[in-house]
């Protein structure tokens, strides 16, 4: 059968390993190196140098946990899943969902339509509409000529550079019109931010002077929909109530934008992490998928789930403008480590790897939502947090958070206040131990 030919035992426990075990388990696995396990394993942080070269004002680095979801198995290769987040319970999630879909179900991916980042050039108000729309169409050609053959001479030689140029025209409040030019250029494995704005800005001039119209300002757009990235899972083997409690979540998401902006948000809790760790600008693509979910004139989810004959599938279609090269990819060291982990060939890839991150946390979310719920799984997980900030040293940890457990599967949640009361008694145990009983009241 295709499905068992694809369940590996590879990271089989992985979960239960202790920090250096787990990394030893990545290099047996292939996913790091010697050297990068040493780097991992020395804690160092970049210099504050190095940091001058990215912002202003240097004061040292804000490290995030980085974790590794496990598990994934996406278009047929497996992959070790570098996630920079804070949240509890994100990297949990989607490695269990991951196991679940390696047993029963698929991942696929593809990309629709061209990699081209969008730039635009705005005049805000036309003088003569009809003499830009003619100078635009008369001078296109040689605008992006121009521009290739000296701005985005490096784009070409990578295979490309400026692809088209378009003329939107906006109606005004005032009644007058609004020009928008739309520059499309195919930035290569770059996101590509930088150079679409110096493309434009290149452009400029020549436009002003050809088209007698003044431009006001020239920047990219991050609603890069000329590319959408898709993600999709099938689950043939799937309880019918439980599927059909997936999609009644879905739908909830599609027709209520309260629901969405959680929905979303949960998919995000997958991509995101992806994106920081690979040193990516996860802030552009949260606001394409914010700006894409509002497409048809209202905020939606951007995934969709359906349970037809027999079989569960999700959808996930969204614009991701990321990169391998530029920016603080190849720069920071531990985002070129983690872009060397996951081993994408291109900046495509990565955006398919990122876009099936965040179906398939989204699916973990749907699945605990219409099922235990959030608060018992996550608060599991939430209890060394609530340890730690309960003030417990290392000696205290493991009996509070056994107390803890106790607590939770008794009252099914737990509180900050309840791991500080413990921690008390744990200190002072001759002041008398409270039941889990005592503490629901
Ligand atoms: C929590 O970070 C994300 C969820 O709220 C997403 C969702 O509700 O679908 C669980």
């Amino acid at each position: 059968m295709a499905i068992q030919s694809k369940i590996t035992e590879e990271f089989a426990g992985f979960s239960k390993l202790k920090y250096h075990q787990r990394l030893t388990k990545l290099k047996e696995l292939g996913f790091l190196n010697s050297a990068q396990v040493q780097y991992f394993q020395s804690g160092q942080t970049p210099s504050p140098e190095l940091a001058e070269h990215f912002i202003e004002n240097v004061l040292g680095y804000f490290p995030i946990p980085l974790g590794v979801g496990v598990h994934l198995n996406i278009d047929n290769k497996n992959y070790a899943l570098p996630m920079a987040v804070e949240e509890t319970s994100i990297i949990a999630s989607i490695s269990k969902t991951a196991k679940w879909l390696k047993q029963c179900g698929s991942i696929t991916t593809k990309t629709i339509g061209s990699p081209h980042i969008i730039g635009q050039i705005q005049i805000a108000k036309v003088q003569d509409v009809k003499r830009l729309q003619q100078t635009l169409a008369q001078h296109r050609r040689s605008f992006i000529d121009q521009a290739n053959q000296s701005i985005a001479q490096g784009l070409v030689r990578r295979g490309g550079g400026i692809k088209d140029i378009q003329l939107r025209i906006l109606p005004r409040p005032d009644h007058q019109i609004m020009g928008v030019i739309h520059v499309l250029a195919d930035t290569c494995d770059a996101m590509g931010a930088n150079i679409i704005t110096q493309i434009c800005e290149y452009l400029k001039p020549k436009i002003e002077h050809y088209c007698q119209e003044h431009v006001s300002m020239c920047i990219l757009s991050n609603l890069n929909d000329t590319r959408l990235t898709q993600a999709t899972i099938t689950i043939d083997d799937i309880n019918p109530e439980l599927a059909t409690r997936i999609a009644d979540a879905s739908l909830f998401a599609e027709l209520d934008p309260y629901r969405a902006a959680t929905h979303n948000k949960g998919i995000l809790n997958g991509i995101d992490p992806v994106l920081i760790a690979t040193g990516n600008d996860w802030r552009a693509v949260e606001a394409a998928i914010h700006a894409y979910a509002c497409k048809d004139g209202q905020y939606r989810a951007v995934s969709q789930w359906r349970y037809h004959n027999q079989c569960l599938t999700g959808i996930l279609t969204i614009p991701v403008m990321v990169g391998i090269v530029g920016g603080m990819t190849q720069l920071h060291p531990t985002a070129k480590l983690c872009l060397e982990m996951l081993g994408v060939p291109s900046a495509e890839m990565l955006a398919r790897i990122v876009t099936a991150a965040g179906l398939v946390q989204n699916l973990g979310a749907l699945k605990a939502l219409t099922t235990v719920g959030l608060v018992q799984g996550h608060m599991k997980l939430h209890i060394s947090n609530l340890s730690l900030s309960a003030g417990a040293t290392d000696q205290e940890i493991p009996l509070l958070q056994k107390k803890l457990e106790e607590l939770l599967s008794f009252r099914k949640r737990i509180t900050l206040s309840n791991a500080i009361e413990l921690l008390k008694e744990i200190r002072h145990p001759n002041l008398g131990t409270t039941t889990p009983q005592e503490q629901t009241v």
